[in-house]
């Protein structure tokens, strides 16, 4: 296990993925009833922008850095500028929260977190980082076998975040694999799969793969995907996306408001650009 995010905390893909968590969290919040989120790769959960690592790549000036200081953020944008606001109270922007901060400091008294992080320091670390926040529980363990031992939840609402590292060469299958047997026990779950996109073919190929989980009893699966830059090379990072199973009606709705905005300030290169599409039911 090589991968840790604090080199990667705060850019263009933590910008898209954690813009569009928020607006699934504030989705489950806008119903009374009690939800949980299962974040099965949930990394440590604060991140220092000061810090040696995210020092060493600068990745975050190209993410959250170019939409802080913004002053005409789409509605739908800003709770999650926000909640980086509130984490910089001085103005200035030195911490970032990962995913099960985000999903931390949404949950009302009845919700529920469960986080999983395999790595053997960073469970501690988040544990730690999340320590202020009631309804969570950490679990240094592998996210797929945790999630199969919590669905159907007792709330039967709730959000999957799947978000791992993408290091080994069959994750695509694994992560069939999880959703396959996921949804024939909680179909009505809302699953969101975030992946890089380097070369499109590999993205298509997974696409139709989850297209294909329409013969496990999926209705509704719909990709949103963002490119900085023309795919001209397929080893670097030219991208990322979302995949949705039962998307949250107010990440759907965000989506049109939100991505010409976000894809013109996240442009690395000309060509930059996004699409929404269907890959099962519509909606
Ligand atoms: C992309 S990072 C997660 C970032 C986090 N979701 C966020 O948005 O702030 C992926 C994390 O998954 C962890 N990891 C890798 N394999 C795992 C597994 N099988 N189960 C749980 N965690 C795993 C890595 O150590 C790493 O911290």
């Amino acid at each position: 296990m090589n991968y840790r995010h604090a080199f990667h905390a705060g850019n263009f893909a933590d910008v898209f993925k954690h813009a569009f968590l928020m607006m699934a969290l504030e989705t489950l919040r806008a119903k009374d009833k009690p939800f949980v989120v299962v974040d099965t790769h949930a990394g440590i959960g604060l991140y220092d922008l000061a810090g040696t690592e995210a020092g060493k790549t600068g990745e975050w000036e190209q993410g959250i850095g170019r939409l802080t200081g913004r002053d005409d953020l789409p509605q739908p944008l800003q709770p999650y500028v926000q909640a980086i606001r509130d984490l910089n109270p001085d103005g200035g922007l030195r911490w970032y929260p990962g995913s099960p901060w985000l999903e931390a400091k949404a949950l009302r008294q009845k919700d529920r977190l469960i986080a999983c992080e395999l790595h053997p320091e960073d469970a501690p670390a988040l544990d730690h980082n999340l320590r202020r926040f009631g309804g969570v529980r950490v679990e240094n363990a592998d996210g797929y076998a945790v999630l199969k031992g919590q669905v159907p939840p007792p709330e039967r609402r709730g959000l999957v975040l799947i978000d791992p590292p993408f290091e080994r060469t069959d994750e695509i299958d694994v992560i069939i694999r999880a959703l396959r047997s996921a949804v024939k026990r909680w179909a009505s779950g809302s699953y969101a799969i975030w992946y890089p996109i380097k070369d499109p073919a590999a993205t298509m190929a997974f696409h139709e793969a989850v297209a294909g989980l329409a013969a496990d009893g999926v209705t509704s699966a719909w990709a949103l995907d963002l490119m900085v830059r023309p795919p001209r090379w397929s080893d670097t990072l030219n991208g990322c996306g979302f995949v949705f199973i039962n998307p949250p009606w107010g990440v759907l709705k965000a989506a049109e408001a939100v991505m010409p905005w976000l894809t013109a300030v996240l442009e690395q290169q000309p060509g930059a650009r996004w699409t929404g599409r269907w890959l099962v039911g519509e909606g």
